[in-house]
């Protein structure tokens, strides 16, 4: 498969993109962006995914409707330029170009990126025994600041609880909020499993409203598991039955260790592993043609 990018609708190999230095996504973190990936090459959830675009870009009050190509329609373009093979796909949306100063009036339009490429995979070994994750010190911003129910560009402090977890030896941060409770991961959102109760904190705790988390609920819940979004200390992970990281490209992911602690005995528990078949079926039916998009969670 080639890799793909689209820039306001046209396409080319990615050393042939480019964008204007005075893009405010580039000079401000100034944008909104999704990542979606395809199961059996159709986009997944694609209708969700738009969605989402377009309510983080009001919440910025960048004019999603001025956008100089569809976006759906060149999310669709784009892959079908890339080959068969599984896509994962990064659409970002900016303010667009403008004079330095923070005066969003002379800006615009907005500029449209949609990058494509081979699906990263999640190698057997992880589903089977589950990454570490460890609590990093960088907080999770206040929704009071830059939101984080807005999928903005401006992604630095996710980079430096990446960066963290990476210098505990964890593959995933968990972000706590400035009360101290849990909040998500710096790119998936984070599951428990107690006393055969699934949770996940609650989206008043400042988290993005991940999709895979909404369907991982709606699954869980229509199979009879018992479900909750609430408030949960760093306790309720390191000492958890089971826990699971939600994300598009991770899909659902058991954690193995927590702080160094064993979640479980370190092997994927029983709900985790129902949760991880009932979403692996998901995908398939989605993938298969005539399905209407996200159509199985509505
Ligand atoms: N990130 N929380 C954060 C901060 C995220 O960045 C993501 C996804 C999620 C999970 O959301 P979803 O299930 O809709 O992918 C939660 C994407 C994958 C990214 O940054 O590329």
């Amino acid at each position: 498969m080639s890799e793909r990018i689209n820039v306001n609708g046209v396409i080319g190999p990615p050393d042939r993109a480019s964008i204007s230095p005075l893009d405010r996504g580039f000079l401000y973190g100034d944008g909104v962006y999704e990542t979606l990936r395809t199961y059996g090459g159709r986009p997944f959830l694609l209708r969700e995914h738009i969605d989402r675009l377009r309510r983080s870009a009001e919440r910025l009050d960048i004019p999603y409707d001025r956008a100089p190509v569809d976006i759906g329609t060149e999310i669709l373009r784009t892959l079908a330029d890339t080959g068969e093979a599984e896509a994962a796909v990064r659409v970002v949306l900016t303010r667009g170009p403008g004079p330095i100063g923070y005066d969003p009036e002379p800006c615009g339009p907005p500029t449209v990126v949609i990058y494509a490429r081979p699906c990263p995979e999640i190698p057997d070994s992880w589903l089977r025994e589950g990454v570490d994750v460890a609590i990093v010190d960088v907080t999770r911003n206040a929704p009071g600041a830059l939101d984080p129910a807005i999928k903005s560009s401006n992604l630095l402090n996710n980079f430096l609880a990446w960066r963290e977890a990476r210098r505990l030896g964890a593959y995933e941060p968990i972000l706590l909020n400035a009360s101290g409770r849990l909040a998500e991961g710096a790119t998936s959102n984070v599951f428990v499993v107690r006393k055969d109760r699934l949770s996940t904190p609650a989206l008043e705790e400042g988290l993005l409203e991940g999709i895979t988390r909404g369907a991982v609920l709606a699954l869980a819940r229509r199979d009879g598991i018992e479900t909750a979004e609430e408030a949960l200390g760093p306790d309720d992970l390191r000492q958890a039955d089971e826990a699971f990281l939600t994300g598009t490209l991770k899909g659902v992911l058991p954690v193995r260790r927590c702080d160094g602690w064993p979640i479980r005995h370190g092997r994927p528990g029983a709900i985790t592993l129902r949760i991880l078949g009932l979403f692996r079926a998901l995908a398939q039916a989605e993938a298969k043609a005539g399905s209407a998009p996200g159509s199985i969670l509505r």
